[in-house]
């Protein structure tokens, strides 16, 4: 093994850079070249490459983002696409190939693995979503949840002040882990998440016997689930039971930006490392995760095919203590 590629491909998480520079760190120790791919699978696909040497990566461990940029390229979902990318692999002079993002990324890559036979892929999972199964926590999920509690205490100024209703949207697509962990760190009263039915006349009841036992405000961290702006039309619904004034803040893409958390840049910092081992051990179609505090590689088929559950007794915590 001489020379490897490290892409970033899907939504940017804070801890990407601390992933590459980790990578590309490890690597150079073992005499190995680094080529960046751009732009995720569509510079993949375009063999559109940098070479990463130390001063390329020096000074990034604090920068949200991804340095090597990212896209969501639908081309990869057609053989052609995968086809091109495997060529471009091969032309770049690539022995392995470092691709951290997501269950749509790892998606990606277990086809193209099917499709072709390409030099070595070892996944590093980084979403704020944190959806991704055979990890417990993806980087960037940590900087993004983090964002959600800070704007959680600061609507709770505004909201106990007025005595009101406020419904806080957050993103994580199909999955609730951001707004469990920041709904429990926020001391929200209700959660709406899409792993669970949600009954509005319940829910609004249990808001009203808030204030009745002399709560000045509630917060009900909503999770974007398919349809981001949900949070909108749950508030309409919850406004015909109960007569309160309410407003809603959907955080949207705030929470994908800024500096990463010491958390984000340890695991990325890890996860970066282990990835360039696994090359260099000869793993392949993989991802490397952490569960338990134990570093663990899950084939890529299981990454985005296994739904990654909830932690039931967080979910049991917030329950007792949003009472
Ligand atoms: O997967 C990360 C994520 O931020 C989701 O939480 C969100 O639904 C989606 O990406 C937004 O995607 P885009 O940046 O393409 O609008």
């Amino acid at each position: 093994m001489k020379r490897i590629g490290i892409l970033t491909s899907g939504g940017d998480a804070p801890g990407m850079n601390a992933c590459i520079r980790a990578a590309v760190r490890t690597a150079l120790a073992n005499n190995l070249a680094v080529a960046g791919i751009r732009r995720g699978y569509t510079g993949l696909i375009a063999a559109d490459a940098v070479p990463l040497d130390r001063a390329a990566i020096r000074n990034t461990i604090h920068l949200g983002g991804t340095i090597l940029e990212t896209s969501r390229n639908p081309d990869f979902y057609t053989k052609e696409g995968r086809l091109r990318a495997a060529a471009a692999i091969e032309r770049m002079g690539l022995d392995g190939v470092v691709l951290i993002g997501g269950d749509g990324t790892f998606h990606g890559a277990s086809l193209l693995a099917a499709d072709a036979d390409t030099a070595p892929l070892v996944g590093v999972p980084g979403s704020i979503d944190n959806d991704v199964y055979g990890t417990d926590y993806c980087i960037g999920f940590d900087t993004a949840a983090n964002c959600a509690v800070e704007a959680i205490d600061r609507i709770r100024d505004t909201a106990r002040s007025h005595e009101r209703l406020f419904f806080l949207e957050v993103m994580g697509r199909t999955a609730g882990f951001l707004a469990l962990e920041s709904g429990i760190a926020g001391g929200a009263e209700e959660l709406v998440i899409p792993e669970e039915e949600v009954s509005i006349a319940r829910m609004s009841e249990r808001i009203q016997n808030g204030f009745t036992i002399g709560k000045k405000s509630a917060i009900v961290v909503v999770a974007e689930a398919e349809t981001p702006g949900i949070s909108f039309q749950i508030a309409r619904e919850v406004r015909e039971h109960l007569d309160l004034d309410s407003r809603v803040v959907v955080l949207g893409h705030l929470q994908r930006g800024g500096p990463p958390t010491l958390r984000d840049r340890v695991l990325g910092s890890a996860l970066g490392v282990a990835a360039v081992e696994a090359l260099l051990e000869g793993r392949s179609g993989c991802m490397v995760g952490e569960v338990g505090g134990a570093l663990m590689c899950t084939p890529l088929g299981e990454t985005w095919q296994k739904k990654k559950p909830l932690n039931e007794n967080l979910r049991r915590i917030f329950t007792i203590l949003s009472e």
